[in-house]
């Protein structure tokens, strides 16, 4: 176990993992846990410091969350934010009052007297404030270290007590990673030893502990989340881990054969490897199909028949292992959005696969983390910064029916323009980029000959998040060759398109 530890207590608030990755980001190891972790767990857990993140209630609201008192007697640091802020003035003492003015965004705040927890930071600076509630009367003993116009109390301290009004983990906060810094290392002790490299040694000791000699199951995609967890499973309880590898035809050119060199049996994991070659089946399926939506539910669906058909020839399993990241835990906790798509994320395994329980080893992590962890197992660097790639594959990059020959076309087009894109170096610069094909033929002229050929559509993207994205600007002398290459290689096309729409309105895939 980490001998330096942050421990988050999380009261509901949006930044919480945020928080943590702040910390680990200083090369402290840090974990969020519910408000309620009692305290001798806390004190088994032995954290350095403790976080209290924000969150959306009132400290006076009936059922607002909050912890006992004794927590600040622990002799460990805290710092609150936000709430964890208001919850600690009003559990020693002071007043919490509903601000008539709510402070919402960058802020100027003012710093005044001396304070560790502000060391080196300048005295007036730039913060992210979002509440209604502040502190209006700090608690007695505690001395009010900063203020802005709206706010009285925007930081206060007393001995290892710390509380700030603003949130320092949001970029926002222009000094934000500064007080983190000085909370974790001067006040908390921390000598920020941390590495990727220990999460990966505590994860597969954990495991180990965890598992013992049970069976464990993994649906493997290829994409980066899956590879990475499938791969710490196999470090830590070896052949007891069988990866199943559906290959429903839908992927992009040698995909199924770069995961197979990797992942099967003469690759360097050496794992149990069972690949199915399920594309008849679902090329089956989807013939005469040319609503997306449909689409999507047939290829979800049939990817969890042939993996339940897969799984049960093992026999019984103890555990499943799924990729969630934590991004996943954020948007699937909110769960109120319409249904733009349904995405397929094997979701609906747990459902029918009989096992103990579900293992996450990355529900912690951000995708960047993953990608360190990926690197830190030795996945290969192709595969670790993969860009992403939908669960139904090409079948919705394919406008209309899906066929095998469309496929084909499709997977070498696609090919040409990521080939060129990254020979031309700017494919490192876009969020995602890929080819689909149109269901529009038209005429065209080859040789001396007339054409009647499919257009392909070029789309790329730049986006941090992909909820938003902006169509991105490819210089045209490398759209140049990509349209030359792709109309004179593939077969089937006599047209080059480029998608020019930003999402919203449209969104990044093309079905
Ligand atoms: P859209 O098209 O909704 O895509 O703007 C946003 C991001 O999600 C990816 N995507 C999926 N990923 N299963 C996935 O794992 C899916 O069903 C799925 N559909 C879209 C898409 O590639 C983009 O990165």
């Amino acid at each position: 176990m980490q001998k330096e530890k942050i421990l988050v207590l999380d009261f509901g608030g949006q930044y919480n993992e945020l928080i943590a990755r702040r910390v680990r980001e200083l090369s402290v190891y840090c974990e969020v846990h519910p408000y309620n972790m009692s305290l001798n767990k806390i004190k088994e857990y032995n954290p350095k410091g403790i976080i209290f993140t924000g969150g959306p209630n009132s400290c006076y609201a009936k059922d607002a969350p909050t912890i006992d008192k004794k927590i600040f007697e622990l002799n460990i640091p805290i710092l609150g934010i936000c709430y964890g802020s208001q919850l600690m003035a009003n559990l020693l003492g002071g007043t919490v009052s509903k601000a008539k003015i709510s402070e919402y965004g960058k802020t100027e705040i003012n710093i005044i007297g001396e304070s560790k927890l502000f060391d080196d930071c300048h005295r007036q600076t730039i913060v992210w404030m979002s509440h209604t509630d502040y502190i209006s009367k700090a608690p007695e003993g505690f001395q009010v270290t900063a203020f802005s116009n709206d706010c009285p109390v925007a930081a206060m301290e007393k001995d290892n007590l710390y509380a700030v009004q603003f949130h320092p983990e949001v970029m926002h906060t222009v000094e934000g990673m500064l007080m983190l810094k000085n909370f974790v290392t001067l006040i908390c002790g921390c000598h920020g030893e941390w590495q990727m490299s220990d999460f990966v040694k505590n994860s597969v000791k954990e495991l180990k502990e965890k598992i013992k000699d049970g069976k464990v199951l993994c649906a493997l995609s290829g994409g980066v989340d899956s590879s990475v967890a499938a791969i710490l499973l196999s470090k830590a309880i070896g052949k007891q881990l069988t990866c199943v590898f559906v290959d429903h035809g839908l992927l992009r050119k040698n995909e199924a054969q770069e995961v197979e060199e990797v992942f099967g049996p003469n690759g360097p994991y050496k794992l149990n490897f069972i690949k199915v070659d399920a594309s008849a089946e679902f090329y089956q399926k989807l013939k005469g199909v040319v609503d997306p939506e449909e689409k999507r539910k047939i290829i979800g669906k049939e990817f969890i028949r042939v993996f339940e058909r897969e799984a049960k020839k093992i026999g019984e399993v103890d555990y499943l292992v799924q990729g969630t990241i934590y991004p996943d835990v954020i948007e699937s906790g909110l769960g109120k959005s319409a249904t733009i798509k349904s995405h397929h994320n094997v979701g609906g395994l747990p459902d029918v696969i009989d096992f103990k329980e579900i293992i996450e080893p990355l529900r912690l992590l951000f995708k960047d983390e993953v990608r360190k962890v990926g690197l830190e197992l030795g996945i290969p660097e192709k595969l670790v910064y993969r860009q992403p790639f939908p669960g139904p594959g090409l079948g919705i990059r394919i406008i209309g029916e899906v066929t095998k020959e469309k496929i084909e076309i499709l997977q070498d087009a696609d090919y040409i323009y990521r080939e060129e894109l990254e020979k031309a170096g700017v494919a490192k610069n876009l969020g995602q980029y890929f080819a689909a094909l149109t269901n529009m033929r038209s005429v065209g002229v080859m040789g001396d000959e007339r054409t009647y050929l499919y257009a392909v559509v070029l789309r790329a993207v730049n986006t941090s998040d992909f909820m938003t994205a902006d169509w991105a600007q490819i210089p045209f002398d490398v759209m140049d060759i990509i349209s030359r290459r792709i109309v004179n290689e593939v077969k089937g096309i006599n047209r080059v398109l480029y998608d020019f729409t930003s999402k919203p309105p449209a969104t990044i895939e093309f079905e």
